[in-house]
C-alpha cells in the first residue's frame, strides 16, 4: 500500500448550508456563479445563493446542460475573461460542477480549451472554486475530476487536477427535494458503480478500504430497497454522503481500480445520449460477467458482505445476478436499446469511439483490450 492522499475540500453538509458560503469565498473576490438549466431558479437554491451573496459582486452565467459541452462552456470562459472574474461558484449537479471546473481552469490559460481535454495543456493552475451541490451521484464537488463532451464530434473525455477540486462544498439535502426520480435513482446508480470500480478489482488486503467500501454498498443497496420511503430527511441525508464518500479519493487511495465501466459508458453517452448512470447499468452487469476469473474473489467477498449471499461454488456469479437485479429493481435497464435495431453497427460505433480515444488498454490489468471490449458489447447491447 503506497499513496498520497490529501482533501482539502471544507465540507458544509446539513439543512440551510447555503446561508454560510458567504464566509468560505473572499469578500473582495468576484464571483462568477455558474449553473444549469434553471431547476435552482424553480426549487429555491437560486434565491439561497442570491441572498447569501449579497455583500459580493457577482455575474452569472446559465445554461449548462447535463453531459456539458466544451461549446457551452467555452462561452462561459470567455464571460470569465471578460469580467475578470476571480471565484467561480457552481451551483448544480455533476455536470455544472465539472463544467465550473473546466472554466476555472479554461480562464487561466490562453490556448483553446479543448486542449485541456487532450492533454495537451496539463492544468496546474485555476480560478479558485466552490459547490452548491443540487444532485448527489457524482462525487464531484469533492474531486479533482471532471468529465466534458464536444458535441460536435461526439467526444467525452475527462480531465484530473487538484487545482480544480472545489475549496468548499454545501451538501443541503433538502436540494433533493425537487429532484425528478430519474435523477434521484441516477445518483444511487452512480455512487454504487464508483464503489465497485475502486473495490471490485483483486484482494490486496486493505481491510480499511475494502471495509469503508463494503458500508457505502450496504447503505447504497439499503437505500435502493427503501426506495419507496425515500421522501425522508435520514433518507437523504445517507444518499448525499455515501454519494460524496464513495468518489472523494478515500476507498480509492492504495488500492487497484478498474474504470473500464466508465470508459465504454461514457461511450454510449456521447454516441447515444444514455444517461451517465444508466450507461454504467448497462455495461457493468456484462463486463463483470466476461471478467469474472480475474474478479471472482472481490465479486465473492463482496456477495458475502455486502448481499449476505451463503458461501457456495458459484457465489462470485450470483453476486453479479444480485447486483443486476438492484438496477433492475430500480427500474434501471441493464442492456443498451437506444441504438436502434442494427446491434452490429453499434459495436463497432461504440469500438471506434474506444478506439479513438485511445481506450485500448482498460482495467485493473489493462487486459480489456479492444475485442474484449466488443465482446463485453455483444452482451450488454440488445
Ligand atoms: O440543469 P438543471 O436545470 O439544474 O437540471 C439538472 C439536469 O437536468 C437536474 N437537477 C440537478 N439538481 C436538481 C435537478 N433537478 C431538480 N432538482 C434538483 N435539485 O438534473 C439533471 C441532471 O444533472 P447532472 O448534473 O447532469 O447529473 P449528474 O450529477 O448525474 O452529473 C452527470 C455528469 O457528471 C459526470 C458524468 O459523466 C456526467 O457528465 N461525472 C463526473 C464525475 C466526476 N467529476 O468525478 C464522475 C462521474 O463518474 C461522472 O462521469
Ligand atoms: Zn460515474
Amino acid at each position: 500500500m503506497e499513496f498520497s492522499y490529501v482533501n482539502p475540500t471544507h465540507i458544509l453538509f446539513g439543512r440551510g448550508q447555503t446561508a454560510n458560503i458567504a464566509r468560505q469565498v473572499p469578500q473582495e473576490q468576484k464571483v462568477l456563479v455558474i449553473y444549469g438549466g434553471g431547476s435552482i431558479k424553480r426549487n429555491g437554491v437560486y434565491d439561497q445563493v442570491t441572498e447569501a451573496l449579497a455583500g459580493h459582486q457577482w455575474v452569472e452565467f446559465a445554461g449548462v446542460e447535463a453531459n456539458p459541452t466544451v461549446e457551452t462552456l467555452d462561452k462561459a470562459v470567455a464571460q470569465a475573461k471578460a469580467e475578470k472574474a476571480q471565484y467561480i461558484l457552481a451551483v448544480g449537479g455533476g455536470s455544472v460542477i465539472d463544467g465550473a471546473k473546466y472554466v476555472a481552469a479554461a480562464a487561466l490559460y490562453d490556448g483553446k480549451g479543448w486542449d485541456i481535454m487532450e492533454g495537451k495543456h496539463r492544468v496546474k493552475n485555476a480560478l479558485p472554486l466552490g459547490a452548491v451541490l443540487t444532485l448527489p451521484a457524482t462525487g464531484s464537488e469533492s474531486n479533482g475530476g471532471a468529465v466534458i463532451t464536444r458535441a460536435a464530434t461526439h467526444d467525452k473525455l475527462s480531465f484530473m487536477s487538484p487545482a480544480v477540486r472545489p475549496r468548499f462544498a454545501v451538501l443541503d439535502p433538502d436540494v433533493m427535494k425537487s429532484l425528478p426520480e430519474r435523477q434521484l435513482i441516477n445518483g444511487i446508480v452512480d455512487a454504487w458503480v464508483h464503489v465497485c470500480e475502486q473495490y471490485l478489482t483483486r484482494p490486496t488486503g486493505a481491510m480499511v478500504q475494502d471495509g469503508y467500501a463494503e458500508t457505502l454498498l450496504r447503505t447504497l443497496h439499503h437505500l435502493g430497497q427503501t426506495y419507496p420511503q425515500r421522501d425522508n430527511d435520514q433518507w437523504r441525508e445517507n444518499l448525499m454522503w455515501s454519494a460524496n464518500q464513495a468518489l472523494n479519493g478515500l476507498i480509492g487511495a492504495g488500492v487497484p481500480q478498474d474504470w473500464s465501466t466508465h470508459m465504454i459508458g461514457h461511450e454510449l453517452t456521447a454516441l447515444y445520449g444514455v444517461d451517465h448512470a444508466r450507461s454504467l447499468a448497462i455495461v457493468q452487469p456484462s463486463l463483470l460477467r466476461h471478467q469474472i476469473d480475474v474478479k471472482r474473489e472481490k465479486l465473492e467477498q463482496m456477495g458475502q458482505r455486502v448481499f449476505e449471499l451463503p458461501k457456495t461454488d458459484d457465489l462470485a456469479e450470483r453476486t453479479i445476478d444480485t447486483i443486476e437485479q438492484f438496477y433492475q429493481q430500480l427500474d434501471v435497464a441493464t442492456q443498451l436499446t437506444e441504438h436502434g435495431d442494427n446491434k452490429p453497427a453499434a459495436i463497432e460505433a461504440v469500438i471506434a469511439q474506444l478506439k479513438q480515444h485511445g481506450m485500448i488498454k482498460l482495467g485493473e490489468n489493462r487486459t480489456i483490450d479492444l475485442t474484449t471490449s466488443a465482446e463485453i458489447l455483444q452482451q450488454a447491447i440488445a
